[in-house]
């Protein structure tokens, strides 16, 4: 849905124009998964896929928010109500971004806000911090508060971790609020600091498919905090800040210090082998050789599958079909237990890379697949 319909939407919705729209991307991370709260690496880029929101100001205390793809008219919030973990429906992700603006000393007095959006939700295709992005840079922009696209990333973030109540990182508020066309996003998360890579497939005649599994994940659960706190414990047990302070060539002496702890030393040899994997994976970008990152990804997923315990035999059959006929590498995206898989290719052999998955899940009797061509698209911007 483009930014006309859904001025329309709101006009109708609340019988006056709104002051601009909006929209924020979903992504997919390349690789760097369950790094970015150890303060490591990692390297997502935007989908073409939108949280579009048509926003005006109030100065009466009130939010009223209202999404196109769900049932019932606007919910009505006091803004001098809205307080962490009261609220456990999609509201909570707008609301918090609110609460965490005015938390962090900004003067928000209230806002319409009517939303829809192409991103799939549960699929691992980060749709919350897209709804949370999308509203921070139209309170951002409307409220004149100067915030650059990282600080509003740090507020969404917040808004998840404490006003929603999960324990994320801020790998996908970044890469929607930061992302450019044509690149992936090199982040490092312990400062922030970015590098835009380009990221041009179609110029090497190759194709990267994003291939959801149609396994609804959730974050609030239990296991992805697990694994947060287990990291933790690494960390702490080795005497460092995070994980990320652990390089490539200690790895077999921090494994050796762990003996006794055999969980967490699978959680460290994932998180330490990972940040190498994607520092290697930024170099081979940056001397233009796409096609060598194909194992890298494949071995990212052996470690998220055998160390870390984060995919689910649906994501993993993804993956071994798609090696198995011809891929050039291919692994699961995003926090895992679900959602979707990424798979890099030959661009000829698309159609018969996505029949080979498709049948192998009829074979399997799993909910079928849904399969489209991700190409590096633009970050947060306002439409109109
Ligand atoms: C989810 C979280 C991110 C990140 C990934 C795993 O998408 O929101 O912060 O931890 O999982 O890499």
């Amino acid at each position: 849905m483009g930014a006309l319909e859904v001025r329309e939407g709101f006009i109708e919705l609340y019988g006056a124009e709104p002051e601009g729209v909006w929209a924020a991307p979903g992504r997919v991370n390349l690789i760097g998964e369950h790094t970015d709260y150890n303060d490591g690496f990692v390297m997502p880029f935007a989908l073409p896929h939108v949280t579009t929101a048509a926003v005006a100001r109030r100065d009466d205390g009130v939010l009223r928010l209202h999404s196109a793809d769900m049932p019932g008219g606007p919910v009505e919030l006091r803004l001098d109500e809205l307080a962490p973990e009261s609220d456990r429906d999609w509201t909570a992700y707008p609301a918090g971004v609110v609460w965490a603006l005015r938390e962090a000393g900004h003067e928000i007095t209230g806002a319409d806000v009517h939303l829809t959006s192409t991103v799939p939700t549960g699929a691992g295709l980060s749709s919350s911090a897209a709804l949370e992005v999308v509203v921070a840079l139209a309170l951002n922009d409307l409220y004149a508060l100067g915030l650059k696209g990282w600080r509003l990333a740090r507020l969404c973030q917040r808004a998840e971790n404490v006003y929603v109540g999960a324990p994320t990182g801020i790998m996908d508020q970044t890469a929607s609020a930061c992302c450019e066309a044509g690149h992936a996003l090199f982040l490092d998360t312990r400062d922030l600091s970015q590098r835009q890579i380009p990221f041009d497939l179609a110029a090497e005649g190759l194709c990267l498919l994003v291939v959801d599994t149609r396994v609804e994940h959730a974050h609030s659960g239990g296991e992805y905090g697990r694994r947060r706190a287990g990291c933790e414990k690494g960390a702490a047990l080795l005497g460092v800040d995070a994980l990320r302070d652990i390089p490539h060539d200690g790895l077999d002496a921090a494994l050796a210090e762990l003996a006794g702890e055999e969980e967490v030393a699978r959680l460290v040899r994932h998180v330490v082998s990972e940040n190498a994997r994607a520092e290697r994976v930024v170099s081979l970008l940056e001397s233009g050789d796409i096609r060598a990152i194909g194992p890298i990804l494949t071995e990212g997923h052996a470690s998220l599958r055998d160390d870390f315990r984060v995919s689910c035999p649906e994501l993993d059959l993804v993956v071994d079909t798609a090696l198995a006929s011809g891929a050039l590498g291919a692994r699961m995206t995003g926090g895992g237990f679900g959602g979707s898989a990424i798979v890099l290719t030959d661009s000829a052999d698309v159609p018969t890379l996505t029949q080979a998955m498709e049948e192998a899940f009829t074979k399997a009797a799993h909910t079928p697949l849904r399969v489209f061509e991700a190409v590096p698209a633009a970050g947060a911007r306002r439409l109109a």
